[in-house]
């Protein structure tokens, strides 16, 4: 699909018209059931667990938009990535990125390895190695890329070759690039997560997760999974987050040049030892992020030097806001370590190379200029 077919997508979509009354936006039906026809003969709606119109153009576009054929939507990123796991039996084993958002990882080592769902963590930056981590065991891999926190990239389309070689599924969480930069399924990926809480929403006012699928088969299996567990997206949220999904390409182009900018500045700051940023030439991600995606996204992360006090700067912050969340139009601060990568283990934490020194940057719309200022005047006040 062209940057022109995709942009036009976003606002003409399945999401941006009600076929019954022909309003440009999709009605809200505040409606857990409806009513039934003929005993016996199934009707297009019976209940909103498994389906409900206002859901329904929501999980349309964002399979349109990925260019897949089936969606699915959910109260958080979390439940799509929950309900993606009820794919897999005990006995089963799924690999997944070095470092990846801290909730993932929660999720397998506290509940789904109860079920006897193992999970073992590789470097999928690295593919030569880590064809040797497939057992016969293995069903998926989980990837992000660029990763959470450290914004390293994979190469999908060798990660995807590999992964079908040994007979396992290929699961992208594509939150942090979002389908206007980065179509996962196009590049040999089966099943693409979203926490659309971020990018897709980008307004911090909805938590929402999304799934697309482009095999039938799987999306059979999925489509009970999801109506199964129940933990579906409400008519109001996909409301909302029909809406922010029709100014993404805005938003995306407006926070991805502003986070060129200060990924550019920051890696010349004497109060920074070191930038993650595939939008970076000197990043070892560069080349790779060009290749697959058409942008670096908003995301960036930096090591504060050790003269800095990482406390004192995340307190002197006054337009950045220290949060745990990213993707929204206002720049946000996290520290991974005690926010939202604490639930991983400190020793688990430093192998991935997370110092306690990270700062991850969620950079927004505002002027370049007013982040920059309120960076410096914070790495002024910080000095530990
Ligand atoms: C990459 C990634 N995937 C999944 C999630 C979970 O999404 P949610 O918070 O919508 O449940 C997050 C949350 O930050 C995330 O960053």
């Amino acid at each position: 699909m062209t940057k022109d077919e995709f942009e036009t997508l976003l606002v003409h979509g399945a999401c941006c018209k009600d076929d019954v009354s022909g309003a440009l936006t999709v009605p809200i039906y505040q409606t857990v059931t409806y009513r039934q026809g003929e005993l016996g003969v199934e009707p297009p709606y019976d209940y909103t667990r498994s389906a409900n119109p206002t859901r329904r153009a929501l999980e349309k576009q964002i399979a349109s938009l990925e260019e897949g054929k089936y969606g699915f939507a959910f109260s958080s990123g979390m439940a799509a990535i929950a309900a993606t796991f009820f794919l897999f039996h005990s006995g089963d084993e799924i690999l997944i990125s070095r470092d990846l958002y801290g909730g993932t990882f929660r999720l397998l080592e506290s509940h789904f390895k109860n079920f006897g769902l193992s999970w073992r963590i590789v470097d999928t930056v690295d593919p030569v190695s880590f064809e040797a981590d497939f057992s016969p065991q293995t069903r998926a891999i989980l990837l992000e890329t660029p990763t959470n926190p450290l914004l390293r990239v994979s190469d999908i389309e060798e990660v995807s070759r590999i992964a079908h070689r040994n007979g396992a599924l290929v699961i992208a969480d594509n939150t942090f690039l979002s389908p206007y930069f980065q179509r996962p399924l196009t590049l040999g990926a089966d099943i693409i997560v979203h926490s659309a809480t971020k990018y897709l929403s980008g307004h911090n006012d909805v938590l929402a997760g999304l799934v697309v699928i482009d095999d039938e088969t799987l999306a059979e299996e999925f489509l009970m999974i999801q109506k199964s567990t129940g933990g579906v997206l409400a008519p109001f949220d996909s409301y909302l987050l029909m809406r922010g999904i029709k100014t993404l390409a805005l938003r995306m182009d407006r926070a991805t040049g502003n986070a060129q900018v200060i990924a550019q500045w920051l890696s010349s700051h004497c109060a920074v030892d070191r930038v993650y940023y595939p939008g970076l030439e000197s990043d070892p991600g560069y080349e790779l992020q060009l290749k697959q995606a058409s942008g670096a996204g908003p995301l960036l992360s930096f090591d504060l030097n050790e003269k800095h006090d990482i406390k004192k700067f995340f307190a002197a912050l006054r337009v950045i806001t220290p949060a745990e969340s990213l993707g929204s139009v206002e720049s946000m601060a996290c520290h991974p370590a005690t926010m939202s990568h604490a639930s991983i283990p400190a020793e688990i934490r430093a192998e991935m190379g997370i110092s306690d020194r990270l700062v991850r940057l969620s950079v927004g719309i505002e002027s370049p200029e007013v982040i920059k200022h309120d960076l410096e005047q914070a790495f002024k006040k910080d000095r530990g």
